[in-house]
């Protein structure tokens, strides 16, 4: 599993990262737009941890093997949201709804219910798209399957990004919207306060 930090954060003392974050990317795709927008996300808050989740190694959810620890993959990507402090979301929309590999994902950590490694947990969502609607649908979608999971989405806020391929420089995969910089900063800040006021929930 990979860990990310932001050069500052990896000079910060250990007890001064305060939150690790997990980055989970909706798309599977090599030159995926979100996982630019993600990999913007570090950045933006130098004195927090990031650890990427991948979902590309996980099997297609199948309640016949989803016991004890479940398939090797499985038992690293539930460990790993179990191991941060938050999730944020980065995803695209594919056909007005949340992108399969996504809602396998997400059935996978909500499962066994009482300790589903998405219950309780903090969770951020973030979407890119070369449209101009910003994935408003596919967060719906995927906000719903969440609050069935009773995983904690922060409210109020929201974060879309539209006609993103104006906003980064594809080759060199970095986000160059100095203003889509700004709303996601102002996100990822409101989501590290959410984490404080989702613990004082339980
Ligand atoms: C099967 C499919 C369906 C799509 N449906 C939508 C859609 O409903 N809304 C939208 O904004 N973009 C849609 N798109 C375009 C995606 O937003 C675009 O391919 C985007 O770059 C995918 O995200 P990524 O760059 O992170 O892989 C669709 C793309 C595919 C392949």
């Amino acid at each position: 599993m990979t860990v990310v930090k932001s050069k500052e954060a990896n000079k910060l003392a250990p007890e001064r990262r305060t939150k690790t974050v997990g980055l989970i990317v909706g798309s599977l795709r090599e030159h995926s737009f979100n996982r630019i927008i993600a990999a913007a996300i570090p950045e933006l808050d130098t004195s927090l941890a990031f650890e990427w989740i991948p979902l590309a190694d996980l099997p297609l959810y199948n309640e016949d093997v989803d016991h004890g620890d479940g398939p090797e993959p499985v038992r690293r990507f539930r460990e790993a949201i179990n191991r941060v402090d938050g999730v944020i979301i980065v995803s695209p929309e594919y056909n007005s709804g949340i992108p399969g590999v996504l809602k396998n994902a997400l059935d996978w950590a909500s499962t066994p219910a009482k300790t589903a490694a998405l219950r309780g947990k903090p969770v951020g969502l973030v979407g890119a798209t070369p449209g101009v609607k910003g994935t408003i649908l596919s967060q719906q979608q995927i906000r719903q399957t969440l609050e069935a999971i009773q995983a904690r989405v922060l409210p109020f806020h929201k974060m879309y990004v539209s006609q993103v391929g104006d906003k980064v420089d594809a080759e060199r995969r970095t986000l160059t919207d100095d203003t889509t910089r700004k709303y996601l900063k102002r996100y990822v800040q409101q989501f590290i306060l959410w984490i404080d006021q989702a613990r004082a929930l339980d």
